[in-house]
């Protein structure tokens, strides 16, 4: 049985991480590794319900509120769809993680970042992603990125000052744990920026 790993993708809206992962997918089908798809929020069930209020309820969230729901989100999908894909030997790949939440709600919303490591411990029982690949992108390029997107969810809604936050607040996990956290120069072209994932995967999950 393969050793499943448990990877993040990371990055402000508009960083171009949903393409990468299409061709994430299409390495693990090439090299034959069984994988499991899932996002945060919203993996499946409860976790589709809490994403629905995450990005589009219409009145006023608190940003506690808004961390609270986030985390209920990671514990259902830690304990429901990540940790029994990696007990059965899957690379688990997932859209988002725990750093958002620190980026987000810490960096950006400016909530405790240190009760929000604590809080996040909780949520994931303890289990950190074995590989992180951060799509790091210039404020600028990523708003304008989502500037074209037709109908922009509540938190992409936010200002250039929020994002610039979020982007701050990444580089700074990134330099405290650069074992795990890989930082993909994301303002590049999707072939560029492939060529420098495909790098990082072919180094961390040596397949055959
Ligand atoms: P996405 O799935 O389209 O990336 O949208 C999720 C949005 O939620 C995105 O704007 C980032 C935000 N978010 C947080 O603010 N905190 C979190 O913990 C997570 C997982 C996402």
């Amino acid at each position: 049985m393969t050793k499943g790993l448990f990877i993040t993708l990371e990055g402000a809206d508009g960083s171009g991480k949903t393409t990468q992962m299409e061709r994430i997918i299409e390495y693990f089908q090439k090299n034959n590794l069984p994988y499991l798809v899932t996002k945060e929020p919203g993996g499946v069930g409860v976790g589709e319900k809490i994403r629905e209020i995450l990005l589009n309820h219409k009145g006023p969230v608190s940003s506690r509120c808004e961390m609270f729901l986030y985390l209920a989100d990671r514990a259902q999908n830690i304990d429901v769809i990540v940790q029994p894909a990696i007990a059965e030997g899957k690379m688990v790949l997932c859209d988002r993680h725990a750093d958002s939440t620190v980026a987000y709600q810490g960096y950006a919303r400016g909530l405790d970042v240190e009760q929000i490591n604590m809080l996040n411990n909780i949520a994931t029982a303890g289990r950190k992603p074995d590989l992180t690949l951060l799509f790091d992108v210039e404020t600028s390029v990523a708003m304008q990125r989502v500037g074209n997107r037709a109908e922009k969810d509540r938190l992409e809604s936010e200002g250039a000052v929020f994002h610039a936050k979020v982007r701050q607040g990444y580089l700074a996990i990134a330099q405290k744990e650069p074992e795990r956290i890989k930082i993909v120069d994301a303002n590049l072209s999707v072939e560029e920026v492939w060529t420098q994932v495909k790098r990082i995967l072919d180094s961390e999950i040596n397949p055959l």
